[in-house]
């Protein structure tokens, strides 16, 4: 095989996938189904759960031996060595597992009365509010009586040391309050949304908004932050699509590793360090058709195969907490959900971290029709594995009693005490528990630069297709023509943080209206065009008041958008070119609670976008959405477009240096854009069928044999823009792959620690401009028990590379990459061929493949 060496993001890379493949391995034990008996919900008063798993295996091996005659002796040498590898076996976040935070919780948790236990499992948000009914309570005696273990939306160091005062020198035992928060892209200073964080395929990246964000949240006093939502997400026609990293668990494991890794880095007591709340466990983005709280229902393998994958990842990197969402998993709501919170969370995955509850989830067990009042959901809550209720009530009011009656052993209050107490005593919140005030915050050309830089990144080149006598449009070349900027979202400020841009603050966002003239001055034209929404919605939302925030003359809003149309129209003609800046209200309609029917531009979008289009000027349209929009109209008469997201504070700047091609783009789609609503939940990584579609399906079937596959009669099956698509300014080739064994045998890949083959493949510019292109790996296990997708992502490497220039990229492949759940719900490897593609997309057509013999 051909080898070069590899260049220094190859080399990261590669190092990175050893070490990740390595860990993997030591885990991989716990793939194994659990005995039979843990099927039943266990009781929680085990104090140190995941020992137990390592003794059951023990205990049964020993019980085989207990009639041998030197068996006592036998039995306790064994109990002796293997609780000695019990006590050393790694744990996800070695920080929690310690003998000395654990030693300090022991202490403290002897000393507290049952009333000060239960007030640590309460969450109160004592500021803003993020979801409905909030509490209107009096803090300053909640704080000082002991009676909450976190408050969530207070934000500044002075604000969180007022409360802290209250709780540190008021209380008995000095027990400070957790203060946790929604960082959800950077804190104060505001990076492009998750979802446009994962188009850049990226983990540095997403490291860096993490890095930020943690420094900048400890600075207000908060050292938990309600981040990274790592559910898959196959649905945009759920809101909170925005929050995810997209449609696919490898891709997803890998961002969510990246989170953890940022926010935590890897020691929670540093003082810019915060700890994680991994959300929403378990399954929420697969809520029935899109619809936000609705129920799940999947399968089990799919529940663990695609759906779990994600969190276990963060669990693995360390994750400190976990919040447990509103959705029902099969009947069962995940808030009281002994099987995810208590089975495999803790037991299989070891983590010894806590869970919070998401917003109102416990009280909300009442409605989900399982027979419980507030006593009850309280109880099966906490019983299920969820520690703190956040905004919900019933912990604080419910269980006490509940305790004293005997209904539940106060050792389940004190096993949910000690989870929460750990995370406190590991952040250093005991040793240090008031947060130094800081000058006020600023978006320093430091921040500025690292925002533009990441944004850059996410950037996703839809369409670049050469318009006659002019060839393609971007990237844009000045040289004196006059360019028209048109749309609502062309000069937003606010609508370029994104959704849950909680803390960002529009006033630092530069739009692409500032930064494009700041480029071409009087070359610059501008027209709004028309508002986000039309007629009757426009009035809805100005008379709507569940935010505080402005909607009357912002972005969202238009009262006669023909007369705007008609003034943009007459703008269009006065240029060269036109960019058209059109999506959706990040702050309206996208994030929690705001599910959509339909996946269009919203208001008078369209008719704008055709009335531009029809002037006949060349038009580059430029997508600003925090979900895969319906493009099929554009993508048929608009020649340029640029998916761009919600870029954050230095949306204006990044875009225009990729307009202009400063940058080349180098984003990837994380999540597939549809042809019409109606294929969603769309994702490239579908099962096998029998009668699968084949031929062209872009007209009604016209014969039988046309029309009884898998197909619809209507539409084709295929993504407008599949997931991994983005082009580039340059053109990348690739060789055909190679691999560095065509045959391996079951026992290797089963045993072994290590990769068991390598893909290898020669890449190359063969353009004329430097450029990054992702290179991604994809498989399809041909033959196994239980059917697997037609083709899986378990690789990608961003690869920069000057014009002409051919880098090696090298993949490893082994355990963690070509195993399933089989039947028994085990994590497995059978004799298989793996048919293997090499590319830059999920189209991918350059092929090798592996066989694993018997
Ligand atoms: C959301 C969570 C969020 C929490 C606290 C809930 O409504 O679902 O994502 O972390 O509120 O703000």
């Amino acid at each position: 095989m051909r080898k070069k060496p590899l260049g220094s993001r190859a080399l990261r890379y590669a190092n990175w996938r050893t070490a990740r493949t390595n860990l993997v391995r030591r885990c991989s034990s716990r793939f194994e189904k659990p005995p039979a008996a843990w099927n039943a919900p266990a009781p929680l008063a085990l104090t140190k759960l995941p020992v137990a798993i390592y003794h059951q295996p023990i205990m049964r091996f020993l019980s085989l031996r207990r009639s041998a005659r030197w068996s006592s002796f036998f039995s306790f040498a064994m109990i002796a060595a293997l609780s000695a590898v019990a006590q050393v076996a790694p744990r996800p976040n070695a920080q929690l597992a310690s003998k000395e935070v654990n030693a300090r919780v022991d202490a403290l948790l002897k000393q507290m009365t049952l009333d000060e236990k239960i007030g640590q499992l309460v969450q109160v948000s004592a500021g803003f509010a993020t979801g409905p009914g909030a509490s209107n309570l009096r803090y300053d005696e909640l704080a000082a009586g002991g009676q909450v273990g976190s408050y969530l939306n207070v934000t500044g160091a002075e604000a969180t040391n007022h409360y802290q005062h209250l709780a540190v020198e008021k209380t008995r035992l000095h027990i400070p309050i957790l203060f946790g928060q929604d960082v959800i892209h950077g804190h104060r200073t505001t990076f492009p949304v998750p979802l446009a964080l994962a188009a850049s395929f990226d983990p540095s990246a997403v490291e860096t908004v993490a890095r930020f964000g943690a420094t900048e949240a400890r600075a207000d006093g908060i050292a938990w932050v309600f981040s990274p939502m790592v559910d898959i997400a196959r649905d945009p026609r759920w809101g909170r699509i925005v929050e995810s990293a997209g449609e696919d668990p490898y891709l997803g494991s890998v961002l969510a590793r990246a989170w953890v890794k940022g926010y935590q880095q890897g020691v929670l007591s540093k003082p810019d360090s915060a700890a994680v709340s991994v959300k929403h466990f378990a399954a929420y983005g697969a809520v029935i058709a899109g619809r936000d709280y609705n129920a799940v229902d999947m399968s089990e393998i799919t529940l663990r195969q695609v759906y779990l994958e994600p969190y276990r990842a963060a669990v693995e990197a360390g994750a400190a907490t976990l919040m447990s969402s509103f959705n029902s998993i099969n009947g069962v709501p995940a808030s009281a959900n002994p099987f995810t919170l208590t089975q495999i969370l803790r037991h299989e995955w070891g983590f010894d971290g806590f869970v919070v509850s998401d917003w109102g989830a416990v009280s909300e067990l009442r409605n989900h029709a399982i027979g419980v009042d507030g006593a009850g959901a309280a109880r099966k809550a906490l019983e299920a594995g969820v520690d703190m209720d956040m905004e919900g009530g019933l912990f604080g009011s419910e269980l006490a009693a509940q305790v004293r009656s005997g209904k539940i052993p106060e050792s389940v209050v004190d096993e949910a005490v000690r989870r929460i107490l750990r995370v406190k005593f590991a952040l250093g919140l005991f040793d240090h528990p008031y947060t130094p005030l800081s000058p006020v915050y600023d978006a320093t050309p430091e921040r500025r630069a690292a925002a533009r830089k990441v944004a850059e990144e996410t950037f996703v080149l839809l369409k670049n297709d050469p318009v006659a006598g002019v060839g393609p449009l971007l990237p844009l070349t000045a040289n004196g023509k006059k360019v028209a900027l048109i749309g609502p979202l062309a000069d937003s400020q606010t609508e370029m943080l994104g959704a849950w841009a909680v803390t960002g603050d529009p006033r630092f966002a530069v739009t692409l209206k500032t930064a494009l003239s700041a480029r071409l001055g009087d070359r610059l034209l501008y027209a709004r065009g028309c508002g986000l929404f039309s007629g009757e919605d426009a009035g809805a939302l100005e008379q709507a008041s569940f935010t505080d925030q402005p909607v009357a003359g912002s972005a969202a809003t238009n009262h006669d958008d023909q007369k705007t149309i008609a003034e943009a129209v007459d703008t269009a003609r006065k240029a060269d070119v036109v960019v058209l800046a059109l999506g959706e209200s990040a702050s309206w309609m996208e994030g929690e609670a705001a599910s959509r029917a339909y996946l269009g531009f919203t208001g008078a979008q369209q008719q704008l976008l055709e009335a531009v289009v029809a002037t006949g000027k060349p038009v580059i349209l430029v997508v600003l959405a925090g979900r895969p929009l319906e493009l099929k109209w554009a993508a048929a008469h608009v020649p340029a477009i640029l998916e761009a997201w919600s870029p954050g504070i230095e949306a204006g700047p990044a875009l225009a240096r990729v307009l202009f091609g400063d940058v080349n783009p180098s984003g990837k789609l994380p999540s597939s854009l549809p042809r019409a609503v109606g294929q969603e939940p769309l994702y490239y990584a579908e099962q096998p069928v029998g009668r699968p579609a084949r031929g062209d399906l872009s007209h009604p079937p016209r014969d039988a044999a046309e029309r009884f596959m898998s197909r619809y009669m209507d539409e084709q099956n295929s993504a407008l823009f599949p997931f991994g698509w983005g082009l580039s300014y340059t053109r990348f080739s690739y060789a055909p792959p190679t691999i560095s064994q065509a045959y391996v045998s079951l026992r290797d890949v089963l045993a072994s620690h290590q990769p068991v083959a390598t893909v290898g493949v020669d890449v190359k510019n063969s353009g004329s401009v430097a450029g990054t292109e992702v290179v991604q790996l994809y498989i399809f296990n041909t033959g196994v028990s239980v059917a697997q997708p037609v083709r899986e992502l378990k690789g990608f490497a961003r690869v920069a590379l000057a014009p002409g220039e051919t880098r090696h990229v090298e993949f490893p492949l082994g355990f963690d990459e070509l195993s399933f759940y089989n039947l028994e719900i085990k994590r497995t490897v059978e004799p298989t061929r793996y048919k293997i593609w090499v590319g830059g997309s999920s189209l991918a057509t350059a092929e090798t493949s592996l066989t694993v013999t018997p």
